[in-house]
This record gives C-alpha cells, sequence and structure tokens, in this order.
C-alpha cells in the first residue's frame, strides 16, 4: 500500500470542454486546497458532471490543465490518477459481498492480501458498516449502499475524493446523515473533495468553498456565507436562496455604500457598494432577501422605506410570511422569526418596508 496523501491540493487551471457544439465548460479555473471540501453548485446542464469526469480522466477536455499536487495528471488513465469515485450511476458490484466490494480498488492494484482485509476493517468500521462486511450488496439498504461505496471510494486512499450527487436517492432524514459521516469522514482522513450537488442547503452545509457555476461559467467561488451573504453576480443571487428583485437607479457610491433610488415609490435605500464598478445615473437591480426585510412602522414619507400592501400573510409556525405588493404591482416576500400570538397582517394593510441592514442589499447593473 503507499503512503497515505493526505492534502493534495487540485488544481483546474483554464478548463474548457465542448461536445460537439456544445461549450459544458467555459474556462474554468478552481483551485482546491488540500484537504479542502468544495461544492459544485448549479443548475441541471451547466457542467457539474463533465467537470468531475474531467478530473477522473473519463472524458478528456478540450483544453485546460488538471493539476493533483504538483503533478499533471492529464497523460493518466482513469485507475492511475488516485481519485476516489462515488457517482450516482457507479453502482457496487452486485455478485460480490459488501467486503470484496471496497477491496476490490485494492485486489486491482496488487495489494497484499493481508493489508488489503485490514484496510478494508478499517474502511468499513468507518463507514460503520464493519458487521455488514458478508452480506451481499444487493441484500442492502440505499444508504447503507451508499456507505459502501464511499468506503470502497476511500479504501484506495485516493488523493481526491469526487461525489457526485452521491445522496440523491436516499430520503432527507439519510440525506442528513450521510452528509454529516462525509464530512467526518472527509475531515477525518484529510481527503480534498469535490461534490457535485444541486441542492444548495447541501451545498452550503457540508462545504469550505461553494463553487457555483452557470452555463459551463464559474460564477463565484467563495466560503458559503460569502456566497450567501455577497454574491458576486445577478445569477447567484437568484440562485442561491432566494431573493427580492427590485430596479431602480444608482444614486452614488461611497466607499462601501451605495445609494439606490427605487423606481417604486422614489424610496432611497442604502446598499452595499456593487462588484463591478458602476457609474452614477446607472439602471441596477437591488436585491434582498426576504428575511433581510422588515415591516416598518415609520411615517408614510420616510424616503428610507417603500410604500406597500399584504396580499397574503401566514402564520407558518416559526415563522411568519407576508406577500407585499408594491405600488408598481411588484411582489415582495417578507419572512421573519415568529413569537407565541404573533398573527400575520390581514390583506390589504398598507405597510412600509425597509431592508435590515445596508449590506442586506445587492446592487448589480440591470441587464
Ligand atoms: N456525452 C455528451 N454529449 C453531448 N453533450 C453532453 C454530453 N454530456 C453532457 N452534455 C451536455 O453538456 C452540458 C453539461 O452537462 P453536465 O452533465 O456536465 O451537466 P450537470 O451540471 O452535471 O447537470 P445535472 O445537474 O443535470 O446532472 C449539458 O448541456 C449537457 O446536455
Ligand atoms: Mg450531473
Amino acid at each position: 500500500m503507499s503512503a497515505t496523501h493526505p492534502g493534495q491540493p487540485l488544481t483546474l487551471d483554464d478548463i474548457v470542454h465542448r461536445y460537439g457544439s456544445t461549450l459544458a465548460v467555459d474556462h474554468v479555473t478552481l483551485e482546491v486546497q488540500a484537504g479542502e471540501l468544495v461544492a459544485l453548485l448549479g443548475p441541471s446542464g451547466c457542467g457539474k458532471t463533465t467537470l468531475l469526469r474531467i478530473v477522473a480522466g473519463f472524458i478528456a477536455q478540450t483544453s485546460g490543465k488538471v493539476v493533483v499536487g504538483e503533478r499533471r495528471i492529464d497523460d493518466l488513465p482513469p485507475n492511475r490518477r488516485d481519485v476516489g469515485i462515488v457517482f450516482q450511476n457507479y453502482a457496487l458490484f452486485p455478485h460480490m459481498s459488501v467486503a470484496e466490494n471496497v477491496g476490490y480498488g485494492l485486489a486491482a492494484r496488487g495489494t497484499d492480501k493481508a493489508a488489503a482485509r485490514q484496510r478494508v476493517a478499517d474502511m468499513l468500521e468507518l463507514v460503520q458498516m464493519g458487521h455488514l462486511a458478508q452480506r451481499q450488496t444487493r441484500e442492502l439498504s440505499g444508504g447503507q449502499q451508499q456507505r459502501v461505496a464511499l468506503a470502497r471510494a476511500l479504501a484506495i486512499e485516493p488523493r481526491v475524493l469526487l461525489l457526485d450527487e452521491p445522496f440523491s436517492a436516499l430520503d432527507k432524514s439519510l440525506r442528513l446523515d450521510m452528509q454529516i459521516e462525509i464530512k467526518r469522514i472527509q475531515r477525518s482522513a484529510g481527503t480534498t473533495t469535490l461534490i457535485v450537488t444541486h441542492d444548495q442547503e447541501e451545498a452550503l452545509g457540508m462545504a469550505d468553498r461553494v463553487a457555483v457555476l452557470s452555463h459551463g461559467k464559474l460564477e463565484q467561488f467563495d466560503a458559503p456565507e460569502t456566497v450567501y451573504d455577497r454574491p458576486a453576480t445577478f445569477f447567484v443571487n437568484q440562485f442561491v436562496g432566494s431573493a427580492n428583485v427590485l430596479s431602480g437607479r444608482l444614486e452614488g457610491i461611497d466607499g462601501e455604500r451605495a445609494w439606490v433610488r427605487l423606481d417604486d415609490g422614489g424610496a432611497l435605500w442604502q446598499a452595499r457598494a456593487p462588484r463591478s464598478p458602476l457609474a452614477a445615473g446607472s439602471a441596477v437591480i437591488a436585491c434582498v432577501r426576504p428575511e433581510n426585510l422588515r415591516l416598518d412602522a415609520a411615517s408614510p414619507d420616510d424616503p428610507a422605506t417603500l410604500g406597500a400592501h399584504v396580499e397574503l400573510g401566514m402564520a407558518l409556525g416559526a415563522t411568519l410570511v407576508h406577500e407585499l405588493r408594491t405600488g408598481s404591482g411588484r411582489p415582495i416576500k417578507l419572512s421573519e422569526p415568529r413569537s407565541p400570538g404573533s398573527q400575520a397582517r390581514a390583506a390589504a394593510t398598507p405597510v412600509r418596508v425597509r431592508p435590515v441592514a445596508p449590506e442586506a442589499v445587492s446592487l448589480f447593473a440591470a441587464p
């Protein structure tokens, strides 16, 4: 058995991939640190699986480099890349026991039998499947199969672990268990990991950093909180979490702060300065998440508030949700923690709305 390789960095350097005329990956550069867990997040067809397949060596990219540690691995076949893979459709071998499945990669590498037996036992222990080592894999539950697949991927001590929608077949509670389990295993083994998901909670919850993709392009690569709180693009703001979208004009920028005059009712809101430079007077889109808006008792002429009326109010146990509509008919959603006895406001009630803080308002150039 080779020595463990905890903490090998993985670099995707300007990767482009075309399937015929389809541009599936569009100049993606991603530097994953040693031992880091990075989630690839994006809508269906944005190129997530394609990127994983390129790293695994199942397809050769049109251009760009894949580097693990110091070494470019593009010339290596999949079985020599030291990459562990759990693909959704990467089924277990049905005619083998749990232990045989986990030991498969070791046998293929000619690992010494006693060492392989020990490694299989250790891996099954890690995924808490030791007691089922002799079971046939077709006699396992979905979650158990998933754990065996993970043990099989980890058995070869991969330098990089690739997980493509590994929990998509699981129900919600099992999914959460598996997320925690993978995170724990990944931490203790220190394996550099790329996980593909289109479930944003999964991505935000598990990952050290999240790479958001759209149409093959990397939109943002940041810590989960940064992606959520400071989305780099309008796409990220819309795709991750939910956002109210208002149109307006940029009044001015002062350092970190900006001012936006909303088209709706002329309210003047403070906002976070846009990431890309915009001139005063530019048409902008202001995005605010529902939990970052407050219903205000301010006087109607307070320019920092936006006038609207309640369309629908719902007390959803722990949260109070209001659907509002502005004077021009634009819908606004607002949610807040609900305290005991508090009720939603009646339909047609006039209200004033303001953001909790300037940082809660993201500005983007209008398309
Ligand atoms: N073998 C193929 N031949 C041609 N086009 C392909 C092939 N595989 C994928 N594509 C196209 O490449 C793009 C990216 O596909 P990919 O499978 O990487 O998306 P994805 O992000 O994994 O999507 P999903 O969330 O649905 O799994 C899509 O437009 C898809 O239709
Ligand atoms: Mg996919």
